[in-house]
């Protein structure tokens, strides 16, 4: 049975999606569900690949149990076929996504915070040029959204 491909994305691919697809395969592997799934990051800005994800982000995952071990790499249009939805986590990541999208590809492209059910602004806040607070507000965010997204897409697939 074919895979359902979720990729985050966020600028750097050091803090936002990283995190979002740690939680993502811990959420699903405590669900069973991992099998079912290719679940990948990457970054619009390429700035930083190769690297792992920022220290202060792996810091706070791990305290609850979670880890980051993935490495930046840039989104490119390949993704836009190899996978089924495209999470973005802030509209400025959504336009250059779809800056990238020639449309031809399977994705859904989609707002990480449309599955928060407290969604603000709907941006999930950048946390690199702040404090300790800024990355534990990500987490919980985060937390709680992939929760809500893993329930959509069990729903949606039938799993
Ligand atoms: P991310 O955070 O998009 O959540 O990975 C950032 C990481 C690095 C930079 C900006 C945002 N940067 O400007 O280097």
């Amino acid at each position: 049975m074919d895979k359902i491909g979720v990729l985050f994305v966020c600028l750097g691919n050091i803090c936002r999606s990283p995190m979002a697809e740690g939680l993502f395969i811990h959420q699903a592997e405590q669900s069973g569900l991992l099998q079912r799934f290719h679940i990948d990051s990457a970054g619009t800005s390429g700035h930083h690949i190769g690297e792992k994800a920022d220290s202060r982000m792996r810091r706070t995952a791990q305290s609850y149990g979670v880890n980051l071990p993935s490495r930046s790499r840039k989104l490119e249009v390949a993704d836009f076929e190899a996978f089924d939805y495209i999470i973005a986590m802030d509209k400025y990541n959504l336009q250059d996504i779809q800056t990238l999208n020639t449309g031809e590809g399977k994705a859904q492209v989609l707002m990480m915070r449309k599955f928060d059910p407290r969604p603000g602004n709907y941006s999930v806040p950048d946390p690199y040029y702040g404090g300790d607070a800024g990355f534990e507000e990500v987490y919980q965010i985060l937390n709680r959204s992939n929760e809500n997204l893993l329930s959509y897409l069990t729903k949606e697939h039938s799993l």
